[in-house]
C-alpha cells in the first residue's frame, strides 16, 4: 500500500464542507449563533448506518424496549431530576463589555490551577480577586460569578408555561417507567433504549460536531434489580470481549481486561461489564480499533449529579482522548425521585424475589461524536488519493454505478444496475459525468468501498469492473453476479 498519512482537523472540516456530511447551520447569515451544524445527505446516511449497528448490536440483541419522547418536557421533570440546579456552569461577565465566559476553565488557563467547576460563586471570586483577572476581550472587571443553567427554556401554549427541550433523552425513558412496566410485560434486567435530539445551551460550543447546542444522543437505561447480578449464562456470551480500563486508583496506566474478569474493575457488578462489553463489541463493529478505545473511570468530582461511579467510553484521535459515550451508574437516583415528586409508585415486581426499585446502568451515546471520530479515523492521505476507509455497514454508500460512456445502450445496462442494486436495499450512487478517475476519487473520499464501471466490454460480454476501494483491484464480474457479489463482499468485512 502507498504510503498514508491522516488527515488534521482542518482537512475533515473541508471534506464534511465539500462532500455533505456535515456543515453550520443557518449558514448564509453572518450572526447564527455557533454550536448548531446539520448533515448533508452523506453524513446523514452515516449517521443513519451507525445508528442501524447500535440497534443490531445493543438494542436488539438485549431485546431492549425503545421509545421515542417528547423533545420539550414540562419544569416539574428537570426539578424532579435535579437538572434546573445542577446542570450549570460557573460563569462570570464583564462589566463593560459584557462577554460571558466559564469561570473554571478561565481561571484554569491564566493560573494553571485545577479548579473545580463546583466551587461556589464567593469561592470563584475569591480566586479572581487573588490572581487579579480581567476580561479576556476588553480588560474590563468582572461581575459577580453566577451559575448558568444549561437548559433552553420554552415557553408552552398562550400561557407560555414553563418548559424545557430536554438535555438528554433518558429523562422521558425515567418518567414513562411506570407504564411501561404495566404494559410492557418488563422483566428485569430490562434496558430501555431512545434515539433522537437533546439540546444544552453550552457557553462554548466547538469544534464541530464535537461541543454542539443541539445534539444526537443514542441512549439506554438499563433497569435491575440491585440484589441480583446478571445470569451467568447471559454473562458467558461476552466473558471474551477485551477491553482497556484507566481505573481511579491506576494513574494514567490503564489495562487490558477480559470481560469475564472485569467485574472489579466496574464496582463488583457483572450487570455493568456485560453492558460495557455489548457497547465495546458494538464501536469495534464500527471499525473502532480495540487497542484505540478505553473506559476511563471519573473521580467524583468529574462525575453527573446524578451517577454513583462513572466511566468515559474514549478514543483515541487526532485531538486527543475523546469521550464517545458516558457509562453511569444512576442507582435508583431518577425512579426515586420521580416516585417523590409524581407521588407514584415505581416499584416493580421481580418474579419471586418481590417489589423492587430498580437501579439503573446506562449508556448514553454521543453520536455526532461518534461519526466525527469515524471520520478522524478513517480519513487518509495516501500518495495519490484521499480515502476515507470506512467499513462497508459505515459508509454512506456501498456502491457507485458508473456508466463510462454516453452511450443509449450503456447508460441502459447501467440504470439497470443502479435500480437492481437500489431494490436489494445497498445504499447506491450514480454517476455518468466528468473523468473516470475523478469519479473514483469522489468515491474514495466519501467512502464508497465498491465501484462498478459499465464499459464498451459490458456491451458484448454482460460483464462489468468491479474496484475496490482499498485495494483498487479491479475484477470483471457478470452483471447478474454483482447483487450477490457485493454482498458477499460485504458481509465477509467486519462489522
Ligand atoms: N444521559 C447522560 C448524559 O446525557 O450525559
Amino acid at each position: 500500500m502507498s504510503e498514508a498519512k491522516r488527515a488534521t482537523y482542518d482537512e475533515l472540516l473541508r471534506l464534511a464542507l465539500e462532500r455533505g456530511f456535515f456543515f453550520p447551520s443557518a449558514e448564509i447569515y453572518n450572526d447564527a449563533p455557533a454550536g448548531f451544524w446539520e448533515y448533508g445527505p452523506t453524513g446523514l446516511l452515516m449517521r443513519n448506518n451507525f445508528i442501524r449497528q447500535w440497534r443490531r448490536d445493543i438494542v436488539r440483541r438485549d431485546d431492549m424496549l425503545e421509545i421515542d419522547g417528547s423533545l420539550i418536557l414540562p419544569k416539574i421533570v428537570f426539578e424532579a431530576s435535579g437538572h434546573l440546579s445542577s446542570l450549570v456552569d460557573p460563569i462570570v461577565q464583564c462589566t463593560r463589555c459584557g462577554t460571558r465566559i466559564r469561570a473554571d476553565k478561565y481561571i484554569s488557563e491564566k493560573t494553571g490551577l485545577q479548579v473545580d467547576e463546583r466551587l461556589s460563586s464567593e469561592e470563584f471570586q475569591e480566586l479572581i480577586s487573588k490572581y487579579n483577572l480581567h476580561c479576556p476581550k476588553c480588560g474590563g472587571d468582572f461581575g459577580k460569578p453566577s451559575k448558568f443553567n444549561m437548559m433552553f427554556r420554552v415557553g408552552v401554549g398562550a400561557e407560555d408555561a414553563d418548559s424545557y427541550l430536554r438535555p438528554e433523552t433518558a429523562q422521558s425513558i425515567f418518567v414513562d417507567f411506570t407504564r411501561l412496566s404495566k404494559t410492557m410485560r418488563l422483566k428485569l434486567p430490562e434496558g430501555i433504549a431512545q434515539v433522537g435530539k437533546s439540546f444544552r445551551n453550552e457557553i462554548a460550543p466547538r469544534q464541530a460536531l464535537i461541543r454542539l447546542r443541539e445534539l444526537t444522543q443514542a441512549e439506554v437505561e438499563v433497569f435491575f434489580n440491585p440484589n441480583v447480578d446478571l445470569d451467568p449464562s447471559k454473562f458467558d456470551q461476552v466473558k471474551d470481549v477485551r477491553m482497556n480500563v484507566l481505573v481511579q486508583a491506576a494513574g494514567e496506566d490503564f489495562r487490558t481486561v477480559n470481560a469475564g474478569d472485569s467485574a472489579k474493575e466496574f464496582g463488583g457488578k457483572q450487570i455493568i461489564a456485560y453492558y460495557f462489553a455489548l457497547l465495546q463489541q458494538f464501536y469495534e463493529n464500527c471499525g473502532f480499533p480495540q487497542e484505540r478505545t478505553r473506559f476511563r473511570e471519573l473521580s467524583a468530582k468529574d462525575r453527573a449529579f446524578y451517577a454513583a461511579s462513572a466511566f468515559d467510553f474514549e478514543v483515541d484521535t487526532s485531538l486527543g482522548w475523546l469521550e464517545l459515550v458516558a457509562c453511569n451508574y444512576r442507582t435508583d437516583y431518577d425512579l426515586a425521585t420521580h416516585s417523590k415528586h409524581s407521588k407514584k409508585d415505581f416499584h416493580v415486581m421481580d418474579g419471586d424475589r418481590g417489589k423492587v426499585l430498580p437501579h439503573v446502568v446506562e449508556l448514553s451515546l454521543g453520536v455526532d461524536r461518534s461519526i466525527f471520530a469515524l471520520l478522524d479515523l478513517f480519513f487518509i492521505h495516501e500518495a495519490n488519493r484521499d480515502v476515507l476507509r470506512l467499513l462497508p455497514n459505515i459508509a454512506p454508500y456501498l456502491a457507485a454505478v458508473f456508466p463510462l460512456v454516453s452511450k443509449p445502450e450503456l447508460e441502459s445496462k447501467a440504470a439497470t444496475l443502479y435500480e437492481t442494486l437500489k431494490r436489494e436495499e445497498f445504499s447506491t450512487f450514480y454517476d455518468d459525468s466528468g473523468a473516470i478517475g475523478r469519479r473514483y476519487r469522489r468515491m474514495d473520499e466519501i467512502g464508497t468501498p465498491f465501484c462498478i464501471t459499465i464499459d464498451h466490454q459490458t456491451a458484448e460480454v454482460d460483464s462489468a469492473t468491479l474496484r475496490e476501494r482499498d485495494s483498487m483491484a479491479q475484477s470483471r464480474v457478470k452483471l447478474s453476479e454483482i447483487p450477490e457479489k457485493l454482498r458477499v463482499l460485504r458481509d465477509n468485512q467486519k462489522q
